[in-house]
């Protein structure tokens, strides 16, 4: 969930480098948001445009927000007044910089952010990044755009595919956008009206896409949306197809040899999906399945439409047919009503589940959302004593599963240079980061490597 920055170089420039357009995105939030930027930084390279990772050089700056907390939220506005004064300081010099506001803030707050914000040019929702090209020439002929409205036509008939040099320079891991949206109206959450109803791509775009990117040289796919696992489509023969269908189709591409999936939800962990990962050796054994609290009471007020049992149940049965699976998980500390024995009911659970990772977060109230017009809310200073607590159950069950790799032999895959000199850095099949001597093989193997020592969330390892 931390904020990433999208810095391509500009290497494939379409034109002259000289003549050529300059952008800088800057991505915060979800995976979704990394692949968004990717796919508008496609759109934004047919239109001319060459990414640029210095800020002060770009005509177009971007932000691809999130809303998921106020602080989230917040956070873009500060960003912007530093845009502001860039923005003066290049028009006093002669300059045209337009600032462009994307993803699930411009959705949820639209022309409020030009009010707020007045020096950006472009608000652009995440339903409309096909449009991109076209609000920009309206924004350089001076007028404030707006696109938030939920396009009728898909986006990904018409958004570009990448390069196959772009692709390349991202690297031997890639994300795939399966699915969008989200109809499960969890009572915290602005996913729903930030990012629409759910919607599937169709199963011949999304193998399209992974033969692309696995003839690119990418070695490792993570298929994403808010619900992953709600994901369904027509198969080839007319029939109804899930993810673990679409999992199964998709290991058979070759050079693709590690699957992943993001985010799912308990209640869409179907036999198939729990077949694949007892059957596909390359759908990795890691398993990200929020739960957000252990007390069926808060659960209920969640509108999560489970229990903690149903929950411990279904990780029984993943765990049956896949049993070095790593759980992961998202928790919500302090939801409206939480009472310190609800609370108690979430230490419970984890550690009856026994995490190999998991991210918390305090309970953040959203305009619009059923959650923060519920009463009881929850105190600050009990919501950070419960975060606390938590946090630490869960990084002591991290260390512990840490701990327990050191003299095995994993399989991992390298990925990137490491950040001193000599080192190279691949990714475990749990998706820590593996620290080996750069002679232990190239970007893009996937090598045996045994575990020497633990770092802080990384491994240390020797080629086996
Ligand atoms: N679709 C995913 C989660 C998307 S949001 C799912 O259903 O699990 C990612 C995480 O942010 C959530 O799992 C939740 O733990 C957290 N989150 C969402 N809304 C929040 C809020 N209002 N306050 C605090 N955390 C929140
Ligand atoms: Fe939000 Fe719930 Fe939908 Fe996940 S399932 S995106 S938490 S509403
Ligand atoms: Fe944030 Fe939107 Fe993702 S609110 S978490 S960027 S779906």
């Amino acid at each position: 969930m931390e904020p990433e920055q999208i810095t391509q170089d500009g290497a494939e420039a379409p034109q002259a480098a000289g003549a050529a357009k300059k952008v800088f995105v800057k991505t915060y939030g979800c995976q979704m948001n990394v692949y968004d930027s990717q796919r508008m930084s496609d759109a934004l390279a047919a239109d001319g445009y060459v990414a640029t990772s210095v800020m002060e050089e770009a005509d177009l700056v971007l932000l691809n927000t999130c809303h998921i907390r106020e602080k989230a939220a917040e956070k873009v506005y500060s960003e912007l007044g530093r845009i502001r004064d860039l923005k003066a300081e290049r028009a006093r010099n002669g300059d045209e910089m337009l600032i462009g506001v994307a993803g699930c803030v411009a959705q949820a707050e639209g022309r409020e952010i030009i009010r707020r914000a007045p020096a950006v040019d472009l608000v652009i929702g995440p339903q409309t990044y096909h449009r991109l090209p076209d609000a920009l020439k309206k924004a350089r002929g001076g007028e404030k755009v707006v696109e938030t409205d939920y396009a009728l036509e898909d986006k990904f008939d018409h958004l570009p595919q990448p390069r196959r040099a772009d692709v390349i320079s991202r690297g031997v891991t890639a994300f795939l956008t399966v699915q969008e949206g989200c109809d499960k109206f969890c009572t915290f959450c602005v996913v729903p009206y930030t990012r629409g109803s759910e919607v599937s791509r169709s199963v011949a775009q999304i193998v399209a896409e992974a033969e692309r990117l696995a003839a690119a040289g990418v070695r490792e796919v993570t298929l994403l949306g808010q619900n992953v696992n709600a994901w369904h489509g027509e198969g080839p023969d007319g029939s109804e197809w899930g993810l673990g269908r679409l999992l199964f189709r998709l290991a058979e591409i070759p050079g693709l040899s590690r699957l992943r999936y993001t985010t799912s939800h308990p209640r869409d962990m179907d036999d198939e999906l729990i077949a694949a990962h007892r059957d596909l050796p390359s759908l990795m054994p890691y398993l990200h399945l929020p739960v957000q609290a252990g007390s069926d009471r808060i659960l209920k007020a969640m509108n999560r439409k489970h229990t903690a049992a149903d929950y411990l149940r279904l990780i029984e049965r993943i765990r049956a047919a896949r049993p070095d699976i790593a759980m992961s998980g998202d928790f919500i500390v302090g939801f409206p009503g939480e009472t310190d024995a609800d609370f108690e009911d979430t230490m419970e659970l984890v550690r009856a589940v026994d995490y190999a990772q998991a991210f918390s977060f305090k309970y953040s109230p959203r305009p619009g959302t059923p959650g923060a017009e519920m009463d009881g809310h929850v105190a600050e200073a009990v919501k950070d004593e419960r975060l606390q607590r938590l946090q630490a159950l869960l990084n002591e069950q991290q260390n512990a599963f840490l701990a327990s790799l050191v003299g095995t032999t994993i399989e991992t895959l390298i990925e990137k240079p490491g950040r001193q000199a000599g080192q190279i850095v691949g990714r475990s099949p749990w998706l820590q980061p593996v620290i080996l001597d750069e002679k232990a093989g190239r970007i893009g193997d996937i090598v045996s490597a045994r575990i020497t020592n633990t770092g802080h969330a990384s491994l240390f390892a020797e080629r086996a």
